[in-house]
């Protein structure tokens, strides 16, 4: 059976979305990148579609920054020194105006997308910017984070867990070496981070789901030491 990406048929229609996510597409081709390919910001697209049917934002706007948020994220692979949030902020008007997207919503879409990255500790101006963090931190959060978490750590040759001591009672939580860590360490934090009432709702939901997914993982990782305790 042929893939098929699977997003919700009402989104990213249209022929100057259906053009934006071609052009999104192609970038992402081919690009070794761990969980953060064309499905991410589909999905992110869905959740802000999502958010804002509830929180309010211009949905051209959140569409079509979901949709390139990340372009520049192939390019930051190969050389880190690249800020993929200021790369695809550059990228994006070429492939909006090719797309015929309204010229005076391409401002918007740019401040959005730069300002996408959470790590950055940055609160944006806009509502829509605002929308664009929340969808891109609830999309990895759950058991879509969790797969992101295992998926990267792999591709950096990093452990899946402290063997002794999983989750970190008596040492400091290391993210940078372990993927159960950087659950733990982050993961599990985002609910508390979101803007919007709608995406910290979704957020807590998820994580529900991710702390039963920690418990029966140590539960897994520490079968043979409970049993020789027993
Ligand atoms: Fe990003
Ligand atoms: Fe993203």
């Amino acid at each position: 059976m042929e893939e098929q990406e699977v997003i919700n048929p009402a989104h990213g229609s249209g022929e100057k979305r259906m053009q934006i996510r071609e052009s999104a597409r192609k970038i992402f081709d081919g690009a070794a990148n761990a969980g953060h390919d064309i499905n991410h910001s589909l999905r992110v697209m869905d959740l802000c579609i999502h958010i804002s049917s509830i929180e309010g934002g211009d949905s051209e706007i959140l569409e079509a920054a979901a949709l390139l948020h990340d372009i520049g994220r192939p390019a930051q692979l190969k050389d880190p020194a690249v800020d993929h949030a200021t790369l695809s902020a550059q990228l994006a008007p070429d492939i909006l105006s090719g797309a015929g997207f309204a010229s005076q919503k391409v401002p918007a879409v740019v401040y959005a997308i730069k300002h996408h990255r959470y790590s950055f500790g940055l609160t944006p101006d806009t509502l829509e910017a605002r929308i664009l963090q929340d969808a891109d931190r609830l999309d990895i959060s759950g058991a879509v984070g969790a797969a992101m978490t295992f998926a990267y750590s792999g591709a950096m040759n990093r452990k899946l867990y402290h063997s002794s001591d999983p989750l970190a009672e008596h040492r400091q939580l290391d993210g940078d070496k372990y993927a159960l860590d950087h659950i733990l360490s982050k993961l599990m934090h985002l609910p508390g981070s979101m803007h919007t009432t709608t995406a910290r709702l979704m957020a807590e939901e998820r994580n529900r789901f991710l702390n039963g997914f920690v418990e029966q993982l140590v539960r897994e990782i520490t079968f043979g030491r409970r049993q020789a305790n027993e």
